[in-house]
């Protein structure tokens, strides 16, 4: 099922990219709910991380998109939230991949770290993998078991 709205999040390091980002969701018909800032003052990735991923989780959303200086402030914080499985990429293969095999809800990335044509790139590619389920659906049930329990039960066996 293709996405029809996402959320959207950013620190004082991602005005504009975030807006830039937005723009292009928004090209290709996504409805997009901005819970970042759009001040360069100093502003805490994890709000806009948590405001993102509890989206995600509530299921009020189809998935998140969070911009921080790195990607990775925002990508440790939003995996905090049960249920979010948030990736930080800086290239399109990470990006597919991450669809494909974990599944991921939320993507990160770093406007300290690429520009904005990459980090299109990166979204499109995100956005138009399918997630591919099969032997990859133990895997990502291993990570909610980890995240349930604080256990994993193949991790004992053997
Ligand atoms: C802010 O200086 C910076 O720490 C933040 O944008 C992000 O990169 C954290 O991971």
């Amino acid at each position: 099922m293709p996405v029809q709205k996402l959320a959207i999040g950013n620190d004082h390091t991602a005005v504009s990219l975030k807006q830039e980002i937005k723009a292009h969701l928004e090209g290709r018909g996504i409805e997009v709910v901005d819970v970042g800032t759009n001040e360069t003052a100093s502003f805490p990735y994890p709000v806009s991380a948590y405001k993102v991923a509890r989206m995600v989780a509530d299921g009020a959303v189809d998935g998140g998109v969070l911009i921080c200086g790195t990607g990775i402030g925002m990508s440790l914080a939003a995996n905090k939230v049960h249920g979010i499985r948030a990736c930080a990429c800086s290239e399109p293969y990470s990006a597919r991949l991450t669809k494909q095999h974990n599944n991921a809800n939320v993507l990160c990335f770093g406007a300290r770290v690429i520009g904005p044509e990459m980090a299109k790139m990166i979204v499109d590619a995100w956005l138009d993998a399918e997630y591919e389920g099969g032997r990859h659906q133990k895997r990502v049930e291993m990570i909610t078991e980890i995240e349930q329990t604080q256990s994993l039960a193949a991790a004992r066996e053997g």
